[in-house]
């Protein structure tokens, strides 16, 4: 998809599509809808006039072939009523009309909403805009015999700008938006990949090729490598899987001479069968999305690459499936993690903090400036959070924030939970250091307690995303969040 800005007055676009929209308290039109109006002979207000016309929020109202434009359709779409238009309701309008525009078959949609007054700034409302268009043209029907109806594709997107200029805020939106639209999508394909498909080797061949395309450096390692470095927690819950394990390594270096990196670790669980702690069979094949950490922050690494961001970022991504095989790891068995810690393993189905905390040790060589972590962790926390919140645990109040910041900045907002030494004990094994579990209580918080042991002095954050990276339900399909976090918060770091 291409997207640009476009100063042109609406009536002067060549589009197939132009959208426009227009409130239920509306007696006039103005701006844009003015300008609109006058080429349409006064069309415009005779609609906002008429009965049964109310333009209350989703109405759509296709003009086809509108005499006096150069568009083929015009689209207005209803907003409701304006006092209560918000930024949630603005990104509503956006995907609406863009689905609607592609039903109609556009090619090409020249889009008017960016000219709204809310949310309040230009530069916001044009990455909110492309992130919603390209939220609503996202298709993932690799495996469909017969092509969808509506298969024309939706190839080049205008928003509306009023500024021209080079270097704008606007522009600088455009462009990072559209950064963070790319890695979404990239996080989007690999997590709704059928779990056969995407395997460890799968995910490291992706990253792989992000070398030529974006410029990454790129390592893996294999299970010799591995086990060379002790990472005895990761192979424990690779060994009842056929699919061999890899250690994904990334980084974009966008300073000259040594910086202290962000470290963004993603657990990379291709299937989450539980392993011999089985999980019941209700909704199981959802745990393809296991490895949504890991293929978030491949997206966000492709999105700071390609906006050249001047600051070094590296990206860990563990990549194991979780099975139940003959060599499968028991409960009750003891590993040790590279770090050198104990750990026994109570639940075999408590896999990604074990694959985690190896990871986080290897983190350390880095000497990084923070490390964040993301992870399909906890069912846990899609109790306490839904499905809006990701859950956010750290032991650094100033990176908890620079995180809750970047997620409202978003819209891709993350939730704090408490992470105080209290809840640590819940961890006490009788025979090794700590156990993988702490019982039903706070279960979010008790698997960010077991992460903590391994990131001690260093700052760290993390990110569960069980509740948020994907849909259930009719839309099923990953959403690619937190990308936008992820790469709004890279964005924000300087230093
Ligand atoms: N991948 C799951 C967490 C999960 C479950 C995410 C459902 C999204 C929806 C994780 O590996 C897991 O199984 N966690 C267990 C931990 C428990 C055994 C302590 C859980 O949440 O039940
Ligand atoms: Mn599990
Ligand atoms: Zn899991």
């Amino acid at each position: 998809m291409r997207y640009k800005l476009s100063f042109l007055s609406p009536a002067r676009q060549h589009c197939h599509t132009l959208i426009l929209g227009l409130y239920s308290d509306q007696r006039k039109p103005t701006g844009p809808s003015a300008e609109l109006d006058a080429a349409l002979g006064g069309l415009i207000a005779t609609l906002l006039g008429k009965k049964g016309l109310d333009f209350h929020e989703g109405q759509l109202v296709p003009l086809h072939e509108p005499r006096g434009t150069a568009a083929k359709v015009v689209l207005l779409i209803g907003l409701g009523e304006s006092a209560s238009f918000s930024p949630a309701a603005f990104q509503r309008a956006v995907t609406a009309a863009t689905r609607a525009a592609m039903e109609h078959g556009a090619t090409q949609i020249c889009n008017y909403l960016t000219t709204l007054e809310t949310p309040k700034d230009a530069a916001h409302r044009i990455k909110q805009a492309l992130l919603a268009t390209a939220d609503a043209a996202y298709r993932f029907d690799h495996y469909k015999g017969t092509p969808k109806k509506h298969a024309t594709r939706l190839g080049q997107v205008h928003f509306a700008s009023a500024r021209r200029g080079r270097n704008t805020a606007e522009q600088r939106a455009l462009r990072e938006a559209e950064a963070t639209a790319e890695g979404m999508q990239l996080a989007r394909d690999l997590a709704n990949q059928p779990p056969n498909v995407c395997t460890p080797a799968y995910l490291a061949r992706a990253a792989l090729r992000l070398r030529a395309s974006h410029g990454l450096k790129v390592r893996v390692l294999e299970r010799a490598a591995m086990r060379k470095l002790g990472m005895g927690a990761l192979l424990a819950v690779a060994q009842g899987s056929r699919q061999t394990p890899r250690f994904i390594i990334l980084e974009h270096r966008g300073v000259k001479g040594s910086q202290a990196p962000i470290v963004l670790v993603g657990k990379g669980v291709t299937f989450d069968t539980g392993g011999i702690s089985l999980k019941p069979a209700a909704a199981m094949d959802e745990m393809k999305y296991d490895m949504c950490g890991g293929a978030s922050v491949l997206g966000a690494l492709a999105a700071a690459a390609r906006l050249e961001l001047p600051r070094s970022v590296v990206g860990l991504v563990p990549a194991v499936e979780n099975m139940p095989g003959g060599g499968a790891a028991r409960p009750g068995d003891i590993v040790t993690n590279m770090a050198g810690k104990s750990i026994e393993i109570l639940n075999t189905d408590a896999e990604g903090r074990l694959i985690l905390c190896d990871a986080l040790s290897y983190a350390r060589r880095y000497k990084p400036s923070r490390i964040v972590d993301v992870a399909t962790l906890t069912g846990a926390c899609v109790v306490a959070l839904g499905h809006h919140a990701t859950g956010l645990l750290s032991n650094a109040d100033n990176l908890a924030e620079e995180l809750l910041e970047a997620g409202a900045q978003s819209g891709d907002r993350a939730w704090r939970l408490p992470l105080w030494e209290e809840y640590q004990s819940q961890l006490r094994s009788p025979f090794a250091d700590i156990a993988n579990i702490g019982g039903r209580a706070a279960g979010t918080i008790t698997a960010a307690c077991f992460l903590s042991r391994f990131t001690k002095g260093q700052k760290w954050a993390h990110l569960d995303i069980a509740g948020t990276a994907w849909h259930s339900g009719k839309r099923k399909g990953a959403s690619g969040r937190p990308v936008p976090l992820l790469t709004q918060f890279l964005l924000n770091t300087r230093s």
